[in-house]
């Protein structure tokens, strides 16, 4: 392989329209990070970059779900996956977004870039528009009825009875599915990119040129998309959402989401590294890895790369590593019917788990073929593999050496074969030695070739063979006589051990951490580098030092805590919906406007708040109602501290019959919205009005 001297790692960007689940996990974000650390380990210069993907018809449709702004809409998905990615120690060095300024810009003159060579079309032609709503329509707005199975509800891209692909203009009635009107034909002006002219450069770069070190599934995608001979893409919609086209007779059009997206990874790299990204992706030297999911591979395999090079002097994809899809409990992962293990949820039922789901999806990751994930199979991963060989491994190793040794590595003494026993603690030493040292290689090959499945299980066999050294050489037996030997068994078994804690940290770094910090050997950290260059065993616990406490690095998952993830699976999200729409109270009776006109309901100030003794619901306030100053109680203590109350505004009703509570006299009562759990917040108008303007 070519030496590179640097690393730009992207993983997939996300659409910023729900929570992340162990699909998304398993695709993308975990073998990306595994690999990145690994990078590090080794010393190399590399950037992790990824972000949201906030643009697209994945967004609008799904703000317009939510009853709320597209920018509302990604903020909240935004900040939730951020968040869920970095609780889940995804070692991103940026997560940005799309809808970042220097990322329009970025965008921007990208397109001007290709814009001003004449390399784009222009092609005025009809499109869908909704009269009622004065907006032409993306496809996935249309429906109809599908010309082929007849389906009523098929969408203007596809049917999702039938499996076809089609164009709006192909369905029978087509409908707005925003107005719910039928849309009319308009002339509508757009851009596309000259696909078919980048088709035989296509055919060097890919078919000839990366016919050996794709893998497979990639390479056949991209061949076959190829084959097929290429068309011109539209690279611009009418919406109102999106990178702006940076054009004069671009009004109310904005760039396709794949046009803009992929040039996210280069405005995330320009915003880590302002002055300093032009390297990442225009140096031949830095070397280019996107890792994405399957449904992503023509556009980082085809597209964006005829792009870039229409833009001229960028890298191109090295390699582009993707998966394929995971499955749950043998059946599809849909966030529509709640089929799926959200990471947030993961990460509040199991903590301080972090690295059992790693382990869990590594050793199952789809990488050549759709894969499966079951609790039961999770349990039995974390149960008989990690707590059954790497942990007790480690547990074993630490708490001899704390009983023969007072947790002082011992030396490693020249043993010569003076008898039978000492001659079998000699085979088993150079065996497990020449074993260990290939599996460092393997493990490391499979690592460099993204095969990372492979790579953990050779991980794994460092603990394996470690167990089997102990049990081969039994050294609490030879406790009684021979405590030289006792000792070298132990100094080998803790080179092993520190061992592990290097080669388990790009799949497992909690555990990776907590090994070191057993082995209290953050002193010799500096060395650990060498093990991943020189791709064999090295000796990170010198004779003498003293070990830390030993601590079980792993538990086991109990039934009942399986149990209750399945059970999960299986309740239906209409079960949840059901229970939150139970939990919005029932219309009261009807009133007339006379009822509400007798209430006088006015805005007042709080001068001053305090706890009510021997109550812990209930705030004595004294508010300025403009007409006078009064006392009122109410029952927000366990919702806003006295603190937090003086200076706000209320709205209240201000000729409420007076009642006394708890021997003072409340003179009326503050009006408060209460969600389904019970929680408080103040009405207040929505601007700052003077005290005694009245509600109506
Ligand atoms: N948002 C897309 C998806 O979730 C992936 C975009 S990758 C990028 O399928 F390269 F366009 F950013
Ligand atoms: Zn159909």
């Amino acid at each position: 392989m070519k030496n590179f001297k640097r690393h730009t790692i992207t993983a997939a960007l996300p659409y910023a329209n729900g929570p992340l689940h162990i699909g998304h996990i398993a695709g993308a974000y975990l073998p990306a990070d595994t690999y990145v650390r690994y990078l590090r380990l080794k010393g190399e210069d590399v950037v992790f970059i990824c972000g949201s993907d906030e643009h697209g018809v994945a967004i609008t449709l799904g703000a317009k779900k939510e009853g709320v702004t597209p920018k509302a809409f990604v903020d909240k998905y935004h900040s939730l996956m951020k968040k869920a990615f970095g609780d889940f120690g995804i070692s991103f060095d940026i997560y940005s977004r799309t809808s970042n300024p220097v990322h329009y810009e970025t965008a921007q003159e990208f397109f001007k870039n290709i814009y001003d060579k004449g390399i784009f079309l222009e092609e005025t032609s009809d499109q869908y528009y909704d009269e009622q709503e004065g907006i032409f329509l993306a496809d996935r707005y249309i429906i109809g009825t599908c010309p082929k199975c007849g389906n009523p509800n098929a969408y203007g891209d596809q049917c999702e009875k039938c499996g076809t692909s089609l164009s709006p203009r192909e369905l029978i009635n087509p409908r707005s599915t925003v107005s719910g009107k039928t849309p009319v034909l308009k002339p509508t002006k757009h851009w596309y990119f000259p696909l078919d002219k980048y088709e035989s450069w296509l055919k060097e770069w890919i078919v000839e040129g990366h016919k050996d070190d794709w893998k497979t599934n990639v390479y056949g995608q991209c061949k076959s998309w190829i084959d097929q001979g290429l068309q011109p893409r539209s690279i611009t919609r009418d919406l109102d959402w999106g990178v702006p086209v940076p054009l004069k007779d671009g009004k109310g059009k904005v760039l396709y989401v794949w046009f803009d997206a992929p040039i996210g990874y280069i405005s995330a790299t320009k915003e880590l590294k302002p002055n300093d990204w032009k390297k990442y992706w225009q140096d031949p030297e830095s070397r280019l890895i996107h890792f994405i999911g399957k449904d992503n591979i023509v556009f980082h395999c085809v597209i964006f790369p005829s792009i870039l090079k229409a833009a001229g002097g960028y890298v191109l994809p090295d390699n582009v590593p993707a998966n394929e899809f995971l499955n749950l409990e043998g059946d599809k992962i849909s966030t529509s019917r709640n089929h799926a293990v959200w990471l947030h949820e993961y990460l509040q039922d199991f903590p301080g788990r972090r690295d059992e789901l790693r382990y869990m999806l590594t050793s199952i990751s789809p990488e050549t073929k759709d894969a499966d994930f079951t609790w039961k199979d999770y349990q039995s991963k974390v149960n008989s593999e990690l707590v059954a060989i790497l942990g007790n491994f480690v547990n074993r190793v630490m708490v001899l050496t704390w009983k023969y040794f007072d947790g002082k590595v011992p030396s490693a003494h020249e043993l010569p074969a003076t008898d039978d026993r000492r001659k079998k603690i000699l085979n088993k030493y150079n065996q497990a030695h020449t074993d260990l040292n290939t599996s460092v290689k393997d493990m490391i090959a499979a690592l460099d070739d993204f095969r990372f499945r492979e790579s953990q299980f050779h991980m794994m066999n460092l603990c394996r063979i470690g167990n089997k050294f102990l049990a081969d050489t039994e050294p609490w037996k030879l406790a009684k006589d021979d405590m030289e030997a006792v000792g070298s068994i132990l100094n080998y078994a803790l080179t092993v051990v520190g061992n592990i804690a290097i080669a388990c940290e790009p799949f497992l770094p909690d555990t990776a951490k907590n090994i070191k910090s057993q082995l209290n050997s953050s002193a010799i950290d500096a060395s650990w580098k060498e093990f991943w260059k020189k791709q064999q065993l090295i000796d990170p616990v010198p004779q003498n030092h003293q070990l830390g406490k030993a601590e079980l690095l792993f538990k086991n998952i109990e039934d009942e805590e399986i149990d209750k993830q399945v059970a999960k699976l299986k309740k239906p999200k209409v079960v949840e919906e059901q229970k939150s729409e139970s939990a919005v109270k029932p219309l009261k009776a009807q009133v007339t406007i006379d009822d509400f006109s007798k209430l006088d309901i006015r805005v007042g100030k709080v001068l001053a708040a305090e706890k009510m003794e021997k109550s812990d619901k209930l705030l004595k306030l004294t508010v300025d109602t403009g007409v006078d100053q009064r006392t009122v109680l109410s029952g927000i203590a366990k919702h806003y501290s006295p603190e937090e109350m003086v200076g706000k505004q209320v709205t209240l009703i201000a000729n409420l019959a007076p009642r006394k509570m708890m021997g003072i006299e409340s003179q009326g009562m503050i009006l408060m919205a209460e969600d389904a759990d019970g929680k408080l917040r103040l009405l207040q108008p929505n601007e700052v009005v003077n005290p005694g303007s009245t509600v109506s």
